[in-house]
């Protein structure tokens, strides 16, 4: 006999709910495992303190002069007292020093010190694992603390341009983001992109997923809609929480990989960042390499801008959907709606609870 949270509805009682919460629309965990973004690394210069709501918590952030990325939870271990800016928290040397009894931390959680004794070894801040890669910050979630046993990979950044991020509030459950990579068939009813196929068959290995897919899209940039573009996309699937994709952009004579990331927030909602960035496909030096160099730097930066607009613009038509989705556990699939199966599969190692609530079977539909 398998034991159910009450308040949580079954997947097949989803749809009797009365709520437009996304706990009502989706039972699936709202938490999954995995590597879920804390911020950008320009959020956190050293010295700076910062506070997010994550993974239904509250944390605080921030980067010592060595660089080290400290992701914690708010209260302090010795009694409680919150450590966060607004409540006192305070970085001095780079430690993180509490406002109530003023132990300091660093950076890895250990107390270092107090102001009267010494410091408690068993006192330290509970932390989450870093990893920190093309201008985010990620940290680890496991269920029930599990610490991770793997990590996604650190992004070749070489020749590419910063990011250019937008984040955008989104009221639907995580996995909705990396689910839209491989649903073939909304490209052109919610895009308007038309011949919208797999390319390739999604392939995954442990963590990993990946899949290629292309369409003919329509810019969405005033005067520009009558230019269609050839776009040919592979997903990249690191977890829930690390998804980006990668395309040429012909019109720019460019590469271009876009991020779209869930930070999720309280179980409701999540903080999407749609991040772009750019490199541009080398070519032979001219007569004057400076001015290529110029000239190649303008084209990347205005390239990103435009395509930044346009991620934002269409991520914006998904949100829509989104905000009043309901997940349907058994969908009716037709043939070219893609291997949303597979991708769904891939997806169960991620809610380790599944099994114990007794929903396995349904979720992987
Ligand atoms: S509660 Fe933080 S030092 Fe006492
Ligand atoms: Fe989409």
């Amino acid at each position: 006999m398998t034991r159910r949270d009450p308040d949580r509805p079954t997947l097949r009682a989803a749809g009797e709910v009365d709520s437009e919460t996304t706990r009502a629309r989706c039972p699936l965990p709202p938490f999954p495992d995995g590597w879920w973004v804390v911020g950008l690394s320009s959020d956190l210069p050293p010295g700076k303190l910062i506070e997010r709501r994550w993974m239904g918590r509250l944390i605080v952030a921030w980067r010592d002069h060595k660089g080290t990325v400290c992701v914690a939870d708010v209260y302090c271990p010795h009694m409680g007292a919150r450590l966060s800016p607004s409540a006192g928290g305070r970085i001095l040397f780079d430690r993180l020093r509490c406002p109530f009894h003023g132990f300091e931390f660093d950076a890895s959680g250990a107390c270092v010190r107090t102001p009267n004794a010494p410091a408690p070894s068993s006192c330290r801040l509970g932390t989450y694992r870093v990893h920190e890669t093309a201008g985010f910050v990620f940290a680890y979630f496991g269920t029930g603390s599990r610490i991770p046993d793997w990590e996604p990979p650190a992004v070749d950044v070489g020749g590419w341009t910063p990011i250019k991020v937008s984040r955008i509030k989104v009221r639907t459950h995580p996995q909705d983001i990396a689910e839209n990579s491989v649903d073939i068939n909304h490209l052109w009813q919610v895009h308007g992109w038309e011949n919208g196929r797999q390319s390739s068959r999604a392939r995954t290995d442990g963590r990993y997923y990946t899949a290629a897919f292309s369409y003919t899209g329509h810019p969405n940039m005033p005067g520009m809609s009558r230019v269609p573009y050839e776009a040919a996309p592979v997903v990249h699937v690191w977890g829930l929480g690390f998804v980006y994709t990668e395309s040429d952009a012909d019109a720019f004579g460019a590469r271009v990989r876009t991020w779209f990331l869930a930070s999720p927030v309280d179980g409701d909602y999540f903080e999407a960042y749609v991040a772009v960035q750019v490199r541009g496909t080398p070519r032979r030096p001219g007569r004057f390499p400076a001015l290529d160099a110029s000239i190649a730097g303008l084209r990347d930066r205005v390239a990103r801008w435009v395509i930044a607009y346009e991620a934002v613009k269409e991520f914006r038509k998904d949100v829509a959907i989104w905000n009043h989705r309901r997940y349907e556990a058994s969908p009716a699939l037709v043939a070219t709606d893609g291997q949303l199966h597979k991708f769904r599969q891939y997806c169960r190692q991620f809610y380790p609870s599944l099994a114990a609530e007794g929903l396995e079977d349904d979720a992987a539909a």
